[in-house]
């Protein structure tokens, strides 16, 4: 069965070991720390028999919602880890008077865009240019929460 929790300073080496496989940017030891402790950002993992299976880190930017990173290990994806996870961050953020989240992804990812549409949110613009490594636009997207 699979269980999510929120991430604490004793899964530190296993975020890092996990985002290094799955993340697009690299985050620190430094950078999970600081994103665990401070009260307006949160990292939950999904475990299935104690291994880290997925991660998703967000904040809560002055009343904004942003989700900043989401993966799920490659022989557990199309089983719902994903809306899991993203169901928590919804919860979290709701609980912190959060209405809307906000995000951007990569045009051409169709996986991460179509997880996206399913849980509810909706493209509001196209930024340019907005990656790099391969340069590429992103969709802007956005969840308006229920009250
Ligand atoms: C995107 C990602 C997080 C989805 O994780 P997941 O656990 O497989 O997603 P879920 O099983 O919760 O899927 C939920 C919905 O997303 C969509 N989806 C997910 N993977 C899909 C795929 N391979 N093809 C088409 N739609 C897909 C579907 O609508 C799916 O609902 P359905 O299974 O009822 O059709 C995963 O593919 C991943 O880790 N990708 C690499 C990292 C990444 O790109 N992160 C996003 C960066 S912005």
């Amino acid at each position: 069965m699979i269980e999510i929790k929120k991430a604490d300073d004793g899964l530190i080496s296993e975020l890092v070991s996990f985002s290094s496989r799955f993340f697009d940017e690299k985050w620190s030891e430094v950078s999970f720390l600081n994103e665990i402790k401070k009260s307006n950002s949160a990292v939950f993992c999904a475990f299935y028999n104690n291994e880290m299976v997925g991660v998703v880190c967000i904040e809560n930017q002055f009343g904004d919602g942003y989700l900043h990173n989401i993966a799920v290990a490659d022989n557990f994806r199309r089983q719902g880890i994903a809306r899991k996870l993203i169901d928590k961050c919804c919860d979290f953020l709701h609980s912190n008077c959060v209405e809307k989240i906000f995000l951007e992804v990569r045009m051409s990812n169709t996986n991460a865009v179509n997880l996206y549409k399913k849980c509810g949110f909706e493209t509001i613009c196209v930024r340019k240019g907005f990656y790099t490594n391969p340069t590429e636009d992103a969709y802007s997207m956005m969840l308006e929460m229920k009250k």
